[in-house]
């Protein structure tokens, strides 16, 4: 932590290790970072993965799309090569195989619900199970650009906090923000201004902007007094 302010790492530390893998989370927790992000989708037969994209070809020898696949099928993929050969035959993890490495370290899990795109009923169930089965229930909290899943989350689970995703000039958001359950905002760093960071705060609602790399853009957000900030360079934000 940073005084207040929790640093966390974007799909791990992106700019070290091939986002969303195991070795880029381990990467994260050595960086200084408090908390990890990650984005989830559901395979074909209904286990939780982590990947980024819908669609396997930016960062796999896969193709197509997740949802098309097996578990079987994805743990057969390379998720490392794109990156670097270093990193030949990493494979993409599961949540589960996430939620283990967890408890080797104390911090945060921020897991995003990637439904934007692609709906994947029962995501929500799949992932509560595995947080309460690894006893993580107390340092995860969940984001989605699809609110309706934040109220899905909400309803579901309203002891585990959800945050809103979204990318442009939301009007009031801490106020739209109680009508899904959400007890935080997830704005991109563009929009936020020091009057959004203080209404947001003075009506009880937490705020981390993404995804902030630069070193002017984490300083400034900092002096504006956000919560946290989600961003590639866990290492630089924890030294500024
Ligand atoms: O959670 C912040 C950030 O991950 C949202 O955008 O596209 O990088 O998942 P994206
Ligand atoms: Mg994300």
């Amino acid at each position: 932590m940073y005084g207040e302010i929790m640093i966390i790492g974007h799909r791990g530390f992106p700019t070290v290790a091939p986002e969303n893998t195991i070795p880029s989370f381990r990467r994260a927790m050595k960086s200084g970072a408090d908390g990890i992000e990650l984005d989830v989708h559901l395979s074909k037969d209904g286990v939780p993965v982590v990947c980024h994209d819908e669609k396997l070809e930016r960062t796999t020898n896969g193709q197509g799309l997740i949802a098309d696949h097996t578990l079987e099928e994805l743990k057969k993929l390379d998720a490392g090569s794109w990156f670097s050969a270093e990193f030949a035959g990493t494979p993409m993890p599961t949540l589960e195989e996430v939620c283990k490495l967890m408890t080797e370290w104390d911090g945060w899990l921020n897991i995003e619900l990637k439904t934007n795109v692609i709906p994947y009923p029962g995501i929500e169930e799949a992932v509560l199970a595995l947080i309460r089965k690894y006893d993580l229930v107390e340092r995860t909290m969940i984001s989605s650009f699809n609110h309706y899943t934040i109220k899905t989350w909400h309803d579901l689970a309203p002891a585990v906090p959800a945050a809103i995703l979204y990318s442009n000039q939301l009007y009031q958001p801490w106020r739209y923000a109680r009508t899904v359950g959400a007890a935080g905002l997830h704005p991109h760093h563009s929009t936020v201004t020091p009057e959004l960071v203080k209404e947001a705060l003075t009506n009880g609602i937490s705020i981390r902007p993404w995804t902030v790399n630069k070193h002017e853009d984490i300083k400034r957000l900092m002096l504006y007094g956000v919560t946290g900030l989600i961003t590639d360079r866990p290492d630089l934000a924890a030294r500024a």
